[in-house]
């Protein structure tokens, strides 16, 4: 039977780094899923009709417009067949609060079988970040980037009891890539 599996972290974590390895593995096994990333399916509609020019200025866009783009991408990532993998957010930290990355009209179109949370300690999320010159990340310490990831894990419980879905937590640790790709791979298998 397909699968629908949901794949968060707080940017800098390293998820799109640890799929795109799980999924190297996978291929060669004859396992495939078809890789949608959310941010990229929002910021396509967003420049499209001239909102944003920047994939980082969508976080600062205003709720009402976040959540008009979140529908739609929700809408489009519903109609794939087949296995999906969707790379996104648990929540969106803005400058008004934390937006819930899947709200309830979002998870009911793509209703996810598991949901990913990969993770590493706060201050590799930290250095990681400050080594990425191709993005604008938020300037935060680690402090609150722990607070991010706590945040995501409680949200994330909200998300199991409205779906069903079960929540795996895959650690993303410094030179353990390897180990992280493996332990993803097996649960999408
Ligand atoms: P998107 O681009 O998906 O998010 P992002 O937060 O910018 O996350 P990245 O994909 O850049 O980071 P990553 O954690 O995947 O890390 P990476 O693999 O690059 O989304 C863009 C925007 O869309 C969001 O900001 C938001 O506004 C919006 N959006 C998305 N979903 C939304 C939703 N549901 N609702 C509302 N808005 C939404 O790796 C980072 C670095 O770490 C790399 O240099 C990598 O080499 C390194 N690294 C990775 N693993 C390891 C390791 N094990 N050891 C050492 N280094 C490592």
């Amino acid at each position: 039977m397909a699968k629908k599996v949901i794949i968060t972290g707080v940017p800098g974590v390293g998820k799109t780094t640890v799929v795109n390895e799980a999924l190297k593995k996978l291929k060669e096994e004859g396992v495939e899923y078809q890789m949608v990333n959310f941010g990229t399916v929002m910021f396509e509609v967003a420049k499209s009709d001239g909102t944003v020019q920047d994939r980082d200025q969508m976080r600062t866009l205003d709720r009402t417009v976040q959540k008009r783009l979140q529908q739609l991408a929700g809408q489009a990532i519903a109609q794939i067949s087949g296995n999906v993998l969707v790379d996104t957010h648990a929540s969106v930290k803005t400058p008004k609060g934390y937006l819930a990355g899947l709200p309830e009209w979002v998870l009911r179109e793509i209703m996810p079988d598991i949901i990913i949370l990969v993770e590493t300690d706060d201050d590799q999320i930290l250095m990681r970040r400050l080594s990425d010159e191709t993005r604008t990340r938020d300037k935060e310490g680690s402090r609150s980037i722990g607070e991010h990831q706590q945040f995501n894990r409680s949200i994330a419980a909200a998300y199991a009891m409205v779906t069903g879905c079960t929540i795996r937590i895959v650690a993303n640790p410094d030179h353990l890539l390897e180990h992280a790709a493996s332990e993803m791979a097996d649960v999408l298998r």
